[in-house]
């Protein structure tokens, strides 16, 4: 066997038993690299004589086509091997039962939001929204609580600084400045509902640093406290899914209603279970009465034209109440046990409402 055939063989070999792409290469490297086999010998053609280059010349030639061809050849059933045990090891087996997937559950405090939401809709009141980082101005001047009012103290209030410590802002604590936005910009009449995020420095088993209220606000020329009763009858009556409800309205104190009420719903407790509609005991759900002249001011809208109700329920303390839940904190320990127990899957939620407004 001549040098030539001898080559061949082995590179046949070689090749055939390369089995990665790279060891390919290498393969073809050290034939047809700059220095490799062949190159060597192609360089070799150049001292020979004339006769004998001509021979030499095409078997080089056609040895150098057949290794690339054959390279080329392995390299395709390189990766023909390659997708042949990618599609063995990827299988799938339709026939089996798929797994299922963990679904998750809306939070008590979105469904009642949204059940909210849904019975004001119907009763024509439209959704707004406020900053939950609110302005002193926002959260206390406007609604008549000036700086040395008492009331002040009574919302252990978190301030929140900025950097230079020039102006002083708050995590509301309560939706009522979505009152002030909101007639700030749209004066009267209106009717409205803003729910959302509040803040209190307070925690026990019916308080957490934060909770959710829903702020009512109803304005036109001759709305009054029976408007207000009515609205809070026929939610209850909704929310609650009661034929009849019984409401007590307490006379109380807020510092931007005159008068201000507080309101109680009819309940009672049977074997430590809390039963709403019917007994002989009273529960407190919210806050209420007629929007104080002063605060009407506030916002450039005419007193003497203008008067209404506005009232602030707290979500969490009616999902309390609907649900059977018997610890507020509960709502925001983010246990998936509780979640899946109290959560509620995604068909029991309401019609979605209209749009929100932002003020
Ligand atoms: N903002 C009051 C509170 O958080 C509730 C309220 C709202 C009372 C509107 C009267 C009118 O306690």
């Amino acid at each position: 066997m001549n040098e030539i055939s001898e080559l061949r063989e082995r590179y046949l070999v070689l090749i055939d038993s390369a089995e990665t792409d790279s060891a390919l290469e290498e393969v073809r490297i050290s034939a047809l690299g700059k220095k490799g086999e062949i190159a060597l010998k192609m360089r070799d053609l150049g001292a020979m004589d004339i006769e004998q280059r001509k021979v030499q010349g095409p078997i080089l030639n056609s040895l150098k086509e057949e290794i690339i061809s054959l390279i080329k050849n392995r390299k395709n059933q390189l990766e023909d091997k390659l997708i042949n045990q990618r599609i063995k090891s990827e299988w799938l087996d339709l026939s089996r039962s798929p797994r299922l997937s963990n679904e998750g559950s809306l939070h008590p405090v979105s469904q009642v939001t949204e059940e909210v939401i849904a019975i004001f809709s119907s009763l024509g009141f439209e959704v707004a929204d406020g900053p939950q980082i609110e302005s002193d101005y926002y959260n206390f001047d406007a609604l008549n609580i000036p700086p040395e009012h008492p009331a002040r103290q009574e919302f252990d209030t978190f301030y929140v600084h900025n950097d230079d410590g020039s102006t002083l802002n708050v995590l509301r604590t309560h939706t009522s400045p979505v009152q002030i936005r909101y007639m700030e910009h749209a004066g009267g009449p209106c009717r409205i509902i803003a729910p959302g995020r509040v803040f209190r420095s307070d925690y026990d088993q019916t308080h957490t640093p934060m909770f959710h209220q829903v702020e009512g606000l109803a304005i036109d020329r001759d709305i009054s406290m029976a408007n207000l009763k009515w609205v809070l009858e026929e939610f209850c009556r909704a929310f609650f899914e009661l034929e009849t409800v019984q409401l007590r309205f307490r006379s109380s104190h807020f510092p931007f209603t005159e008068p201000s009420a507080e309101v109680d719903i009819r309940c009672s407790w049977v074997d430590n279970q809390l039963k709403i509609g019917e007994g002989d005991d009273w529960m407190e759900i919210l806050g209420s009465g007629m929007v104080h002249p002063k605060v009407l001011k506030a916002v450039g809208v005419d007193s003497e034209k203008y008067q209404g109700f506005a009232f602030g329920v707290g979500i969490d303390r009616i999902a309390m109440l609907k649900y059977g839940i018997p610890d507020l904190r509960s709502f925001f320990d983010s246990d998936l046990r509780w979640l899946k127990h109290f959560g509620f899957s995604r068909n029991d939620y309401p019609a979605l409402h209209s749009g929100l407004s932002k003020f």
